[in-house]
């Protein structure tokens, strides 16, 4: 699965962060989508992408400028297996590997690999993988040049040296990390999702190879896949959404709606690979803007409490938030909707009705379930999750509305019921 790739993080402070869209654009947001005229935004994106079949082959040329001796900070088995690992090491041969990283990193997994930098005397890192070992690299980045555990980076701008250059290289369609500041490690202490931000995690490199992903099963396809859409529609939905992001984020519903399933009913179809791997990056520049929302603060829940794959998460919760973002604004819930094979006008009911009925098109088409319970929902989990969640304010910044505390276990009821129930 995917970890908690870039999304749940903790929005970025809008007004405090002077890179990041002005709060007028975000009141325009929240006022709703309607009004006429160009607000301010900031859009940065420092990220040099290079997509091609093969690219991965070209690294060593790219980044012969940036080091020698980089740490490779893989997973256990993926980066292997899909080939890029070997791919790698033949182009840096005083390459260090670091292959111990998990599903949705720890802090001491990631402590430890910046221990492994420091001692190996790595100059920069290369990410390899799905959005765990690009994070925990992002991490490591740092944690090579700074002292103490990852815990005391959590949150924005928290490290004061500036970390090594990240390369990233994905072999999932779904995390968008290869295109985000942000880095989501798990504090297991406290079981939770927390994000360290800086502006200079940002790779330096993005290389897309689409022949990385064709070793990837269905239904992870299928859950990353389902994590690229969350991140375009939360993005666009944010109250921090760029005019930028919203045109980016209408194409990433109309790559995912027609690539997705034929990316998990034919894993070597290369062009379904490589308009996925395209759609998700894009989908990172979306929320390296404006953040995610509720959506992916709420599916933490249930990849901490019962392991579910993040993409899957955001599934389940997408149908329930967006039919009520579709009271919100409505407009560009319909533009969504429409963009996702299900035109529609845009009043509220039918904005509403079509974003669902999308969600399910595309998540039967893909052999998703959206019925939370088939995946160990529990309905007696769903209290605490939401008196929780609640209680953490910074996962609704960006929330177009403001939600109660009764809304937010309905929707987890909501996606335990599945879109039926709706
Ligand atoms: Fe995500």
């Amino acid at each position: 699965m995917s970890h908690g790739c870039t999304g749940g993080f903790e929005p970025w402070e809008r007004l405090s962060f002077a890179w990041l869209p002005f709060g007028a654009h975000a009141m325009m947001a929240g006022r709703g989508e309607d009004e006429d005229g160009m607000e301010s935004f900031r859009w940065h994106m420092p990220t040099e992408v290079v997509f091609g079949r093969g690219c991965l082959d070209d690294l060593g040329a790219l980044c012969g400028g940036v080091g020698k001796r980089p740490l490779l900070v893989t997973g256990r088995h993926s980066a292997r297996k899909c080939g890029a690992l070997a791919r790698v090491e033949s182009q840096f041969p005083q390459a260090v590997l670091f292959d111990q990283v998990e599903e949705n990193p720890s802090a001491e997994t990631c402590d430890a690999g910046g221990a492994a930098c420091r001692e190996a005397g790595c100059d920069f890192v290369i990410g390899i993988g799905g959005g765990s070992p690009m994070d925990a690299a992002k991490a490591i980045s740092l944690l090579a040049c700074n002292p103490g555990s990852c815990e005391r980076y959590y949150g924005r701008e928290k490290f004061s040296k500036p970390n090594l250059p990240v390369v990233a290289v994905p072999t999932t369609a779904g995390t968008g990390s290869e295109t985000t500041p942000y880095a989501v490690i798990t504090h297991r202490r406290e079981p939770s999702k927390r994000t360290i931000a800086g502006k200079t995690l940002f790779p330096m490199f993005a290389l897309l190879d689409p022949t990385l992903s064709i070793s990837m099963p269905g239904d992870v396809t299928a859950n990353t896949g389902f994590d690229a859409l969350s991140h375009a529609l939360e993005g666009m939905a944010s109250k921090a959404a760029t005019p930028v992001g919203d045109v980016l984020g209408l194409d990433v519903c109309r790559l995912v709606r027609k690539w997705l399933p034929r990316a998990v009913a034919a894993p070597e179809d290369l062009e379904a690979r490589g308009h996925m791997l395209y759609a998700s990056m894009l989908a990172g520049c979306i929320i390296a803007q404006s953040g995610t929302t509720p959506v992916h603060g709420m599916g933490y829940y249930f990849t901490l409490a019962y392991g579910m794959p993040h993409g899957l998460a955001n599934a389940l919760l997408l149908p329930p938030l967006f039919q009520h973002n579709a009271e919100v604004i409505p407009a560009k819930v319909a533009a969504m909707a429409t963009a996702l094979g299900r035109p529609c006008n845009g009043t509220p009911e039918a904005a509403g009705a079509n974003i669902v009925a999308a969600l399910v098109d595309l998540a039967r088409d893909c052999g998703l379930s959206l019925i939370g319970r088939d995946a160990g929902v529990q309905e007696s989990d769903i209290a605490s999750f939401a008196s929780e969640l609640y209680a953490d304010r910074g996962r609704f910044k960006n929330q177009p509305d403001e939600l109660s505390l009764d809304d937010v276990a309905r929707f987890f009821r909501a996606a335990l019921e599945g879109p039926e129930a709706l």
